[in-house]
């Protein structure tokens, strides 16, 4: 609890920032929902702020430029407001550490992914003593794995219904940190050695989230399929799971991500093809279509290993969507390696993929040992190439699926109702849901249809979107309980 000393000069306002992957999305949701127990509120006003977060990546280096400039532009208000605590967390955190103050020294608090918990606390301190605060773990090289692998601590505290991104969907974190160690990412060294939680907690945290209204829950890991666990002399694999607890009343959907290629094991896709709740969706990435860059970034396995298991994924759930990551222009990859990841998109059609060009980052095996040869010009180039490709294709494949019908779980106003000022006063409006393949629909609708399966008839489509028409007439209820109206 904050002290009578800082409350008087402490108004309890909290801006967090967010950038980065779902598992940054979910520590955010968890570190708001504690300081709310300690009397914070949210704002979406920094300069309104007395406590001021950002949730930081590391996997390239726009995303931490883009933290060192926000945290530039708080030097000024901040000797306004000298009152006011900043502090970084997450991966960006763990990997700068000291850095981080010498390069903003009116930062106070700097925070790893494995301190999370102490957050609170750490802001207290800083408030009340007029000192930095660095709470990180210990590097992969400096401990054994085990000394490491216990300083980082999976940060899941009981869940706040009031702090989810949607009513009804929400993340579950499976497992922590990686040990793929492909040479190009940081990941291994922000997030720390893998640890899969225990399947009774995890059970638990969705029986809950599914009493407090949760119909879809993605689970979380950077190698998610790679999960294991072993309690009460049983060894749980991700299907095992997943088993354990997709018959929650209530719960609706069950999705998981991100899925490492070699750990693509057959229990796991008839996991997929026999329990209905789960999405038949699978995002797998590829990162490049060279078994040469796939040697470089040691990622442990050929394209051929790449296609059989795309074989086994089509051949136990035909209907089974796949989603790909890809690097362009690492280190050596030359045009005709680019093609061959071209040849790649080609040959599986992916739903979508997210291209990066390479980022060279410090501690990872590529940057100490590997040239970043690859222009910014070509990377630039063959990223644009790829995506071009992959809309291409996303859109070809999207409209022929024009004149079908497909139920949907509807997640709530689309983007551009959003964006467009619908609110609450407005029922009727674009709405944005999934099918099971997790392709994105909209359609006109009531907005209280949130979190329910509608069927919706598809008539036209964009690269990323399908557009479609309620096909269901379901009845609802107004919000004072009055007439039902049909959506
Ligand atoms: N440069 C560019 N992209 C990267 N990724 C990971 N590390 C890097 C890097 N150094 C990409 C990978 C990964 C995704 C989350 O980010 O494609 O799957
Ligand atoms: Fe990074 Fe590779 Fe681990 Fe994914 S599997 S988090 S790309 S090291």
């Amino acid at each position: 609890m904050t002290t009578s000393a800082e409350t008087a000069v402490h108004n309890g306002k909290l801006f967090i920032h967010t950038v980065g992957c779902q598992m940054n999305e979910l520590d955010s949701e968890l570190v708001v929902a504690a300081l709310r127990k300690h009397g914070y509120e949210l704002t979406a006003d920094v300069a309104d702020a007395d406590t001021v977060l950002f949730n930081t990546c590391s996997v390239r280096e726009h995303a931490e430029h883009k933290i060192y400039s926000a945290l530039g532009r708080l030097k000024y208000s901040k000797r306004k407001r000298p009152d006011q605590v900043i502090g970084v967390m997450g991966c960006m955190a763990q990997k700068d550490q000291k850095l981080i103050f010498q390069k903003a020294p009116h930062v106070d608090l700097v925070v790893g992914t494995g301190q999370l918990s102490e957050i609170p606390l750490l802001i207290d301190n800083a408030r009340e003593n007029r000192e930095r605060q660095m709470a990180v773990s210990l590097a992969r090289r400096d401990a054994t794995r085990q000394k490491v692998a216990d300083s980082f601590e999976s940060y899941d505290p009981l869940r706040d219904p009031e702090m989810r991104h949607s009513a009804f969907q929400a993340y579950v974190r499976i497992m922590i940190g990686c040990d793929k160690f492909c040479t190009y990412c940081v990941v291994p060294m922000t997030r720390g050695p893998e640890q899969s939680r225990s399947p009774r907690h995890i059970v638990q945290e969705v029986q809950q989230l599914a009493a407090e209204g949760v119909k879809e829950v993605t689970l979380l890991g950077q190698t998610v399929n790679s999960y294991r666990h072993t309690e009460d002399g049983r060894e749980y694999r991700l299907s095992d799971l997943i088993a354990s607890f997709h018959d929650t009343p209530g719960l609706e959907r069950i999705k998981f991500v991100t899925n490492y290629p070699r750990d693509m094991t057959d229990d796991l896709l008839q996991a997929v093809r026999d329990l209905p709740k789960v999405a038949h969706y699978l995002h797998v990435p590829a990162q490049s279509g060279c078994d040469e860059m796939l040697k470089r970034m040691k990622r442990g396995y050929t394209v051929e290993h790449y296609r059989e298991m795309m074989h086994r994924i089509h051949e136990t759930v035909p209907d089974c969507s796949v989603s790909s990551d890809f690097i362009v222009g690492f280190c050596g990859e030359t045009d005709a390696a680019h093609e061959k990841s071209m040849e790649l998109i080609r040959e599986f059609r992916f739903k979508n993929s997210f291209i990066f060009k390479y980022s060279a980052r410090t501690g990872t095996k590529a940057d100490a040992i590997m040239l970043d040869d690859v222009p910014e010009e070509t990377k630039r180039r063959r990223n644009n190439e790829m995506l071009d490709l992959q809309n291409e294709i996303s859109e070809e494949d999207n409209a022929a699926r024009i004149g079908r019908e497909y139920d949907i779980l509807v997640e709530g106003p689309s983007k551009s109702a959003v964006k467009a000022g619908d609110d609450d006063s407005i029922p009727q409006t674009q709405l944005s849901g999934r099918t099971r393949c997790d392709r994105i629909v909209v359609f006109d609708g009531n907005r209280r249809l949130t979190g329910s399966t509608t069927r919706v008839r598809i008539d036209d489509c964009t690269a990323t979107t399908l557009i479609g028409t309620i096909v269901t007439r379901e009845l609802q209820h107004t919000a004072d309980g009055g007439l039902p109206i049909l959506g």
